[in-house]
């Protein structure tokens, strides 16, 4: 089956949620969502590396796909504070995001950084979810583009076709992401989802980059999850608060899987 004929629907819960929260939110979400099929939909949770272990026996992996919210790219060495693929691979995660605007611009990670991380995800078998996407200032000066293809062509230097047929990419520009954050309209987003994808086809063939699965991140709400996900290049959401009461998350769920399934038969139907 190809990866895009399921919808990929997830969150990173930041540094919020205890152990207790994330296990309590993850139950409930997989209650809300388990009348739903697997097959497609890609539903994941990112919580906080101290959650994963109890996360990881409270919930079946093909139910909610667990992933870190970041990683270290040695396996281990003198590096106090970072995390080790092993330790990941240990508890059970599956996928780990990289390159997040909170990890770029609050703490600095480069894109050099960020492919030193993808390589080393891919090495151990993770999903890395590659995390792109401009700042107000580089909209404003009309480089957005330029901007994603340069994180993507940095990020995935090295990487080959082979590797990346595991690879997620989600766009969340920096302007559109948290409480001061403007969503990105539907327009706006397919539009740089196509830039996205062209440069995936450039990088890795028609076959394999016209099938990595690209998420729309910023801002995504009960109010315009709806009108992103009908839009041809979007895949997938990548939510932020909306997502992290179970009940609120599951809503969008339902609204959004059947729009999203209309869309690509009317699309089928069209070719
Ligand atoms: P938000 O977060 O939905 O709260 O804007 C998105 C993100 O940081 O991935």
């Amino acid at each position: 089956m190809a990866r895009l004929d399921k919808i990929y629907l997830g969150t990173n819960t930041k540094m919020y949620k205890t152990i207790a929260d994330t296990v309590d939110y993850l139950m409930g979400l997989n209650a809300f969502t388990a009348e739903v099929p697997r097959s497609r939909l890609e539903l994941f949770v990112i919580p906080s590396f101290t959650t994963l272990d109890a996360a990881r026996r409270c919930i079946p992996a093909v139910k909610i796909s667990l992933g870190a919210q970041n990683m270290g790219w040695e396996d281990e060495g003198q590096f106090t504070g970072e995390i080790s693929p092993l330790m990941l691979k240990e508890v059970g995660v599956k996928i780990v995001e990289i390159g997040h605007s909170e990890r770029r611009h609050v703490l600095g990670e480069t894109d050099l950084q960020e492919n030193k991380k993808v390589l080393c995800a891919l090495r151990h078998g993770f999903t890395p979810l590659l995390c792109i996407g401009e700042t107000a200032e580089q909209k404003e000066l009309g480089v957005s583009d330029e901007i994603l293809c340069m994180q993507l062509k940095i990020g995935l230097h090295g990487v080959i076709p082979e590797q990346a047929k595991n690879l997620w990419v989600a766009y969340e520009p920096v302007w559109a992401i948290g409480v001061n954050g403007v969503p990105a309209t539907k327009e706006y987003a397919d539009e740089k989802h196509a830039v996205i994808r062209q440069t995936l086809v450039e990088l890795f063939g028609y076959e394999v980059g016209s099938d990595i699965p690209i998420l729309y991140g910023g801002s995504v709400n009960r109010d315009n999850a709806e009108e992103l996900i009908q839009m041809p290049n979007i895949d997938g959401l990548f939510i932020g608060r909306s997502a992290w009461n179970a009940a609120s998350f599951s809503e969008i769920i339902q609204a959004v899987m059947p729009l999203f399934f209309a869309r690509k038969k009317s699309f089928k139907s069209l070719i």
